[in-house]
Order: structure tokens, then sequence, then C-alpha cells
């Protein structure tokens, strides 16, 4: 029986977050996941602001590993890796987060390695659910959205996604368009529960077009139209048009992320017909309509559709402890030469 503790450690975008995970053979156990947002920092700003960010994750990252470390019964001396997000993301973020896990295993030995923030979603179907390769995977978040065939820990390969913005980035963009709190994707689905999403005809560009691109940017122009045009003819925004142009913009979304997946299966599933399973990861994949559109297509495929628990699909340090964890046995190790990296592709 081989047993690995390994300490995670993400500070990529919003959350301070880190977690305990080990993983006897090839079972992996969450034993502490600690998340700890800066919403009320940001609040004021409409959006992420980069440096106040950072200034927070310094502030904030040593409470999160002990708290992690606390609640896992585990400490430093019983982690055998240390794996720390290094991009992409906001370079200050990273930067805190790289300089703190380097702190650490110069200070105890323990070896390092940086992590790819969106390999650690694209292996969360694994850990939550113990997918096996390959899968295809739908990776929808604030900054990204794509397909990718998950070959093994280290090896993906890019069918489409977002030509312009991510989904996450118009849930974000639409909630400050109707007056709705950040982030967008929480306050929206909130408020759509009470819309009707047959209310408004929304853009829904490249569906005509095959392949699996896709864009989200035409979506908040659209939106920004028909709020205006609400605003002048009745003097103000009403609850019931905020709810019913949340609900449209959601259904909208959720409509173009399956009619793609369905093509996405298509050529998924022509190279590999003995593996059918969508899984979804980011936090976009917490979004229960978008959950819902994506599961009643796969059932009328005959497909296995894979969403991980919301807590996992947004930002977290679990996924980035397991997917260092899983390079690290595939050979890879890092020293203290490693880097933030700002952008840095699957
Ligand atoms: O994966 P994530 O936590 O951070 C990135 O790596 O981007 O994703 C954050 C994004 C935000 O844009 C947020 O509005 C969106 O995920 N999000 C949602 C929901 N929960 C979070 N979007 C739609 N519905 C949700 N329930
Ligand atoms: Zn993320």
């Amino acid at each position: 029986m081989t047993t690995h503790t390994v300490l995670g450690i993400e500070s990529s975008c919003d959350d301070t977050a880190a977690a305990v995970v080990r993983v006897t053979d090839d079972t992996p156990e969450i034993l502490a996941s600690i998340v700890v947002g800066q919403d009320e920092l940001h609040a004021a700003f409409g959006g992420v602001v980069p440096e106040i960010a950072a200034r927070a994750h310094v502030e904030k990252l040593d409470h999160a590993i002990e708290a992690a470390l606390s609640q896992s019964g585990c400490s430093l001396a019983d982690i055998d890796l240390i794996a720390v997000t290094a991009g992409p993301g906001l370079i200050g973020g990273v930067v805190s987060g790289v300089m703190m896990a380097k702190g650490l295993a110069r200070a105890t030995g323990t070896p390092l390695i940086g992590v790819n923030h969106l390999a650690g979603h694209a292996l969360t179907p694994r850990l939550t659910d113990g997918v096996a390769f390959p899968y295809l995977l739908l990776l929808v978040s604030g900054g990204h959205c794509q397909f990718l065939v998950a070959h093994d820990p280290q090896s993906f390969t890019r069918l489409g996604g977002t030509i312009d913005d991510a989904p996450g980035e118009a849930f974000d963009k639409t909630a400050r368009l109707l007056g709705l709190p950040q982030p967008g994707g929480p306050s929206i689905q909130k408020i759509a529960e009470t819309g009707n999403a047959a209310r408004f005809v929304l853009p829904r560009p490249l569906l005509d077009r095959p392949g699996c691109d896709m864009s989200f940017s035409g979506l908040k122009t659209a939106l920004l139209r028909a709020r205006d045009a609400l605003v002048q003819a009745n003097g103000g925004l009403h609850r019931q048009d905020q709810a019913d142009l949340a609900a449209s913009f959601q259904a909208t979304v959720a409509s173009v992320l399956t009619e793609k997946s369905r093509r996405a299966l298509d050529e998924y599933l022509e190279f590999n017909p003995a593996q059918p399973t969508l899984a979804v990861a980011g936090g976009v994949a917490a979004n229960t309509s978008i959950r819902a559109e994506l599961q009643s297509l796969c059932a009328s495929r005959g497909v296995d559709f894979v969403a991980p628990p919301l807590a996992l699909c947004t930002d977290n340090a679990a996924m980035i402890a397991y997917a260092g964890l899983l390079a690290h046995i595939a050979g890879e190790t890092d020293d203290m030469t490693l880097s933030a990296r700002p952008r840095w592709p699957l």
C-alpha cells in the first residue's frame, strides 16, 4: 500500500485556498479543504482588483494553510509533497502562493511541485468520481472555456473553446449590468429562478457554424440594449425585468454549451466509443441549470455525465494537491527555480 499526503496551495484569482489530500494507492481522500474568499474586498469595485487580491493572499495564506493542516490532523512533518498553483492567473496572487510554497519546502525539505491551475480543474472529475482516462471535459470558468480530451494526467487535446469571453466572465458582466452582486454566476442563478427565460431572445453566435468553438461577448451587448430599452420605457429596471433578463441570459449560455457539447461528443466518441464520459469542471459548472441540460444531453446519448460537487467546481486547493501528486508520481518535481506563469496553456 502506498500513501502520499499532499499539501495544496491555490491563490491564482480571488480565493485563498489550502488543502490536504491523501492518496492511498489510487484512492484520493480530501482530509481538509479551506477556501477563504475575498468577495467583500472587491465588491465596491465591481470585479476582482489584482493588487487587492495579491495583498489579501499574502495576509491569508498562512491562516488557510494552518487551518487545513489542523483540520486534517496532520503536521508539516506528515506532508510528502507541496503542490502550488504556478499559473495561469493574476500574477501577484500566483507569486504569493509560489513564494509561500517555496519557503515551506525549503524549511522542511519537502519536495515541491508547481501545478497548472487548469490541470487542477481538469483532473477534478477523477479526484471526486474516479473517472477513468480518457474522458471528454468541458472546462468552464471565469477565465476559461474549452473542450478537452483528457488522455492522462499530463496530456490533454483541445477540441475547441471560446474565441472571446469565458462564460463566467459573461455571468459576471451580466450581473454588473443588472446591478446584481459579484461573483455574477450565483447571483444570476438565484434571481433567474423567478424569471421567464423565454421573454428575451438573445444571440447564440457560432451556433450555425460547425465545430466546438463558442463566442459569448455578443451576449452582453444584446443584454445592454434590452436593459436600456426597459429603463427608458419604465424609468428603471423592475425586479421582474432583472429576473427575466437573468433567466434568458442563463438559458442562452446553457443552450450554447449544450449544443456545442453535443458536437464535441460526436468528435470525441468517434475515437473513444468505449469511454463515453462527459465531465464538467470550473466555476460555471456549479450552475444547476447548465448541469441539468448537460445531464439530459448525456442521458439521451447514453453517455456518463460527471459533475463534481459544487465546492470542488469553483477554485480550491484540493484539486491542486491532487493534480500535483499525479504529476509528481509521473516523475515531475520542481525546485527553488520554480516561477509564476501568468499564461500557461494546458
Ligand atoms: O473556476 P473559478 O472559481 O475561477 C476561475 O478559475 O475562473 O470560476 C469562477 C467563475 C466566476 O465567473 C463565477 O461567476 C462563476 O465561476 N460561477 C458561476 C456559478 N458559480 C460560480 N457561474 C454560473 N453559475 C454558478 N452557480
Ligand atoms: Zn479556476
